[in-house]
């Protein structure tokens, strides 16, 4: 069974099951705000698309959060639906739960066009890629989208488990064929020079990614707190930096591959003595005792600047500092106005350098911005998806 896309399915007078990642971030005060509805903008398309062809009713469903199989409220998908309602100017009626009873009866109703099931997540079924979950999600449609691509890295009863009751009447959604078209553009035939930008926290959750694309890339740029043990196991001293053993054995291992002639290391920092605390430019690469580095210095972005203009193509994944602080910021927000200014072709993955990268007000200037952070890497890691996967071949 080959992947078939939305676009070349039939929705006239069919019921629509389709999967969505509306995993939006919300405020932190409990107001059940949503601050960045990116994941639900770009999904639009599809929902637009199927209501437009005809289908008789469409039931989305996402998680959001992770309420580890338990009802919370802090996780209701109320917010998810009624912006829905909005930008669609139509109702979304929310279920109860994902397998509320009445939702046979709204099925049949000729009302309640839209439906949104609640959190999948607050079912540990939807999780654990539970059959009979799965079967009964399934049943609320004659055919299933999936256009969750932030979630097709897990093997969960929505994204899944599902197909095996939709073999033959499935297929991805306009969102997640953007995504895997754009990632193949880093994955099957890179124009050289590839340069990757690599930030963030620890090197371990990174430590895959930073192998496999070591073999495919010509430069590495590392920065953020990514780079401390890098740095430390080269000798250098990183004061009370971000740094453990195990990121030390794993930066290590790096240095030691063979390709550590590809890998660029900042040669100056901003640092203070704690986070929040002052900012202060140090102009050397060992970090006193005492001081943490919390952002890359003036020198090691102009370094930077040079390693990235003539690159053709670019993935950045990471910030380079702790770019929530203003004092800390000029880093990553920089090498956001550098990849504004490139004309390679620029992908941008993971949650804090898209979020920075929006903050920035650069996005638009970016070849592509994708909505899955763990997905991306582990799509560039492994070239499939389980979700994805699963479409093409069944399971
Ligand atoms: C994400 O935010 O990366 C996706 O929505 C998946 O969420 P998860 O990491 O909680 O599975």
């Amino acid at each position: 069974m080959a992947l078939q896309f939305i676009d070349q399915v039939d929705f006239k007078d069919k019921k629509v099951i389709a999967r969505f990642d509306f995993n939006v971030p919300l405020r932190k005060d409990g107001s059940l705000e949503i601050t960045d509805t990116t994941r639900i903008d770009r999904s639009l398309p599809s929902i637009k698309h199927i209501l437009e062809s005809g289908a008789s009713k469409l039931v989305l469903m996402s998680h959001l959060g992770r309420p580890k199989g338990k009802v919370d409220p802090r996780f209701t998908l109320e917010p998810v639906a009624n912006y829905l309602a909005s930008v669609l100017d139509t109702d979304v009626t929310l279920t109860e739960s994902a397998t509320d009873s009445g939702i046979k009866s709204l099925l049949s109703l000729k009302s309640n066009k839209i439906i949104l099931l609640q959190n999948l997540r607050f079912h540990p079924e939807e999780e654990g890629n539970d059959p009979t979950f799965a079967k009964r999600l399934a049943s609320y449609g004659d055919i299933y989208v999936n256009d969750a691509f932030g979630t097709s890295h897990r093997k969960h009863a929505s994204t899944y488990g599902i197909v095996a009751y939709h073999k033959n009447s499935c297929c991805g959604g306009f969102l997640l064929k953007k995504e895997i078209e754009a990632l193949n553009k880093l994955v099957e035939s890179p124009s050289p020079p590839f340069v990757a930008i690599i930030g963030g926290g620890k090197v371990s959750d990174k430590i895959k990614i930073i192998e496999q694309l070591l073999s495919k890339v010509d430069r590495m740029i590392i920065g953020g707190a990514m780079a401390y043990p890098f740095l430390k196991t080269k000798g250098f001293t990183v004061g009370s930096s971000l740094c453990n053993d195990e990121d030390l054995n794993l930066a290590k291992k790096i240095l030691n591959s063979g390709r550590a002639n590809k890998i660029y290391l900042p040669v100056d920092h901003v640092i203070s003595n704690k986070i929040g605390g002052d900012p202060e430019v140090l102009k050397e690469i060992d970090i006193p005792e005492g001081k943490m580095g919390l952002d890359i210095g003036p020198e090691t972005l102009s370094l930077y600047k040079d390693q990235i203009n003539d690159a053709r193509t670019i993935f950045w994944n990471g910030p380079m500092g702790y770019f929530e602080d203003p004092q800390f910021a000029d880093g990553t927000f920089e090498i956001a106005k550098i990849l504004s200014e490139s004309s390679a072709f620029r992908l941008i993955g993971g949650g804090d350098s898209v979020s920075a990268v929006n903050k920035s007000g650069l996005a638009e200037k970016m070849s592509h911005i994708s909505t899955g952070g763990g997905a991306s890497l582990e799509y560039i890691e492994m070239g499939q998806l389980p979700g994805v996967q699963a479409l093409k071949f069944g399971i």
